[in-house]
């Protein structure tokens, strides 16, 4: 069963049996190869696909995680209700692990959650609290903390997963994301490009690579705009990477090198992938793209490169991959490839092999 292909009212008809079999299609994503051409030479970049994850992203394998790490300590039950802040992803995964197991979920969302987001929670019961006031760093999660505390406070039978705090976030992806990624590249990884917002995915992965192949480079990538990385903070359009707080998981040794990069040349990259490729990629894989190709312009020696593409191009149908969307908010719809790239082709895919 693929949920990204059911409509509202569909997902809100699903069965128990087919919540739990959805839960267990979670992680074993495929890795898809592209030739990026730069300076007129092919870089093959393998893209790791996380849309394919059942609700469509890699904070299924986060949500899991967090909910299973309350379950053990007998902080859930039918009578408590999970909270979460969070700016989409990451609710869709609650909505559908918290509707399987029988237990009720808020999501704190802001108006920067996508519409396709909101609507998929909201159709897996998910109960909506939204954050209209922007926090003083200009992003909202700061507001939408503030709210979970509020709510936490109103009612002991209120629990809050955390993704912010809880090490079960890159844990998950030290055991899981990390170990696919090795396997499926046979143990040949020179670079990899990491979107980052609470950090964990980023903390995960980096720590099993420094175990088992510390020469490979890990590149956080962030938003322009984002605090994360010690830049001051400014308004962003881009969803999912980014945060208005510094992260929990991650210290200097995590990461080799930090990227920023901007809305428009995220968004472009998104865009232009989808014409050349036929993919479609969420905003924080376009930011990924943007530094990869940057990063492989002035590293020729690298081979074995692989990008986190933490969710599909399908959340993002009213706003990246829409041309008035862009317009309205000072874009103009891309019509060449970005630099440093001359051209994009599509190779094969691999499936996990562990
Ligand atoms: C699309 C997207 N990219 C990147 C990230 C960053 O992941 P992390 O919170 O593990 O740093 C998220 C997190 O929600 C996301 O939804």
């Amino acid at each position: 069963m693929d949920l990204r292909l059911l409509d509202s009212q569909r997902i809100s008809a699903l069965t128990p049996a087919d919540l739990d079999l959805l839960v267990h299609q979670i992680g074993h994503t495929p890795l898809q190869l592209i030739y990026l051409m730069i300076n007129g030479i092919a870089r093959t970049v393998y893209l790791k696909l996380e849309g394919a994850n059942p609700t469509g992203s890699i904070k299924d394998r986060t949500g899991y995680a967090l909910v299973q790490n309350l379950e053990e300590q007998g902080m859930l039950s039918s009578n408590t209700i999970a909270v979460e802040s969070t700016s989409g992803n990451l609710g869709v995964a609650l909505a559908l692990i918290c509707k399987a197991r029988g237990y009720t979920f808020i999501a704190v969302i802001d108006p920067k959650t996508t519409s396709e987001n909101r609507a998929k929670m909201q159709a897996l019961g998910a109960r909506i609290e939204l954050v209209e006031q922007p926090d003083t760093n200009g992003g909202y999660l700061l507001s939408r903390l503030e709210r979970v505390q509020q709510l936490c406070r109103q009612s002991q039978s209120i629990v809050w997963t955390n993704q912010y705090s809880n090490p079960v976030n890159p844990l998950i992806h030290y055991r899981s994301t990390g170990p696919e990624i090795y396997h499926q590249m046979e143990r040949e990884v020179d670079a990899i490009f990491v979107p980052v917002s609470t950090g964990g995915t980023l903390a995960g992965i980096s720590s099993y690579f420094r175990e088992v192949s510390p020469r490979t480079h890990i590149i956080a990538v962030d938003a322009q705009g984002s605090v994360i990385f010690g830049a001051p903070p400014a308004p962003r359009k881009l969803t999912g990477i980014g945060s208005s707080q510094a992260s929990h998981f991650i210290t200097s040794c995590v990461y080799d090198q930090s990227i920023l990069i901007g809305d428009a040349e995220a968004f472009t990259f998104c865009r232009t992938l989808d014409v050349y490729t036929g993919l479609k990629v969420g905003g924080s894989s376009g930011a990924v793209l943007a530094a990869c190709a940057r990063y492989l312009q002035i590293h020729p020696h690298l081979r074995n490169v692989v990008c986190v593409c933490s969710d599909s191009g399908e959340n993002y149908g009213t706003s990246i991959f829409n041309d008035t969307w862009l317009k309205q908010h000072g874009f103009s719809p891309p019509l060449q490839l970005p630099m440093p790239v001359q051209d994009i082709r599509i190779g094969e895919t691999l499936s996990i092999t562990t």
